[in-house]
């Protein structure tokens, strides 16, 4: 009887210590316990400040409030464990929230000029209030592919980083116009996101910022050829408009751009049949994120965008169906470069403006 107890109470204590240990072993150190993980961070990211006491103690600040950001975000996770959204220490965790939010949103400045444009209308096909998005989902299993991925089919190019220039808007429609060209010619071809930093006008101005509807409705518009990313090369940086008037290049035949909140259902279809779509996003908790589903902690009120990203694909055969976002913070970020984003609950925003697009190569 002694010996049946002593094995449960054994089973259960080594459970405890699996489930608790790891979960709250950094949410109850104190700052000053936080050192020799710091120190292995910078050890680990081979950060320039490490022989710079000053700039040290202040990146050490940051770290600390990163390191409680990560514990939070990860003890208010639910569901499937497999599913779950996971935050840890990531090159850019010894930034303040304000120099993340400098450095890397507020690109994204949506606009609604295009609202009052009766061709690009918010969506009537909604989902409707009680047509929860997994109930439509199962009913268009039979006719839509559970799983769509264009990297897969060769026809999405390299994940690139932006650096200290907040040109996500371009970045993130360039890129689905890259694909979109792709599937007409047969060719993957890199366009020059820099053409539009420099020539795009209407409100959009370079690395301080832009929007994915106002770039396409300036691209429709001017009938501007996009050069190749070779013939315009990328200088993350405002120039001076050296588009030729005559250049060959791809252009805008046309393109939608919709408020999809409440009809996700909208942008599954575009995907499977039609190709990549631009989206605004609220980026401002993936400062920490490593992987996973994001499935909360980010707001999806269309006052909270400030980045924009490219939907991919997306993945309907798991517990947690998701889309496959390409952001533009390098291949470091995340899972290579891409984050994985809930489907159905307009999760950081993302269904707020989204963009699809034809092109003319
Ligand atoms: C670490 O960074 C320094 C410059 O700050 C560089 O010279 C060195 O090669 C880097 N080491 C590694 C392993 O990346
Ligand atoms: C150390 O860092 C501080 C703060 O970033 C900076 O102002 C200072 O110039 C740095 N000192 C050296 C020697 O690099
Ligand atoms: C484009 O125009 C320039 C002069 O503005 C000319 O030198 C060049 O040959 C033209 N290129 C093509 C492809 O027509």
């Amino acid at each position: 009887m002694t010996k049946w107890w002593n094995w449960i109470l054994g089973i259960a204590i080594v459970c405890l210590m699996l489930l608790v240990i790891p979960l709250t072993y950094t949410g109850s150190k104190s700052k000053e316990e936080l050192r020799p993980l710091f120190d292995e961070y910078v050890e680990k990211f081979n950060k320039s400040y490490k022989n710079n006491d000053t700039e040290y103690e202040m990146r050490f600040e940051h770290f600390v409030a990163s390191v409680r950001e990560i514990d939070a975000l990860n003890a208010a996770s639910r569901g499937p464990e497999e599913c779950r959204a996971k935050y840890g220490l990531t090159h850019i965790s010894d930034l303040s929230k304000e120099e993340f939010a400098e450095i890397h949103l507020s690109d994204e400045q949506p606009h609604r000029r295009w609202h009052e444009n009766t061709e690009h209308h918010r969506s009537s096909e909604d989902d409707g209030p009680h047509n929860n998005i997994y109930i439509i989902i199962r009913r268009k299993r039979a006719t839509m592919p559970l799983k769509v991925d264009w990297r897969e089919k060769g026809l999405v190019g390299p994940v690139k980083d932006q650096g200290l220039c907040g040109a996500c808007w371009a970045f993130s429609t360039i890129g689905a116009m890259e694909t979109m060209a792709g599937i007409k010619s047969g060719t993957l071809k890199s366009l020059s996101v820099q053409e539009v930093i420099d020539c795009a006008g209407l409100g959009n101005v370079g690395c301080s910022g832009g929007d994915i509807c106002l770039l396409l409705d300036w691209l429709l518009m001017t009938n501007t050829a996009v050069q190749t990313e070779s013939e315009y090369p990328l200088k993350l940086a405002n120039g001076v408009c050296a588009a030729k008037k005559n250049a060959t290049g791809v252009r805008v035949a046309k393109f939608t751009c919709d408020d999809l909140v409440g009809a996700e259902a909208k942008i599954l279809e575009t995907i499977a049949t039609h190709g990549p779509v631009a989206v605004a996003v609220n980026a401002l908790t993936w400062q920490n994120y490593l992987g996973g589903i994001i499935q909360y902690h980010c707001s999806g009120a269309p006052i909270d965008l400030n980045h924009a990203v490219e939907l991919v694909g997306y993945d309907l055969t798991g517990e947690v169906p998701y889309y496959i976002a390409k952001n533009s913070w390098g291949k470091g970020f995340g899972i290579d470069g891409y984050i994985n984003l809930a489907i159905g609950t307009n999760i950081c925003g993302l269904a707020n403006e989204v963009a699809s697009v034809d092109v003319i190569v």
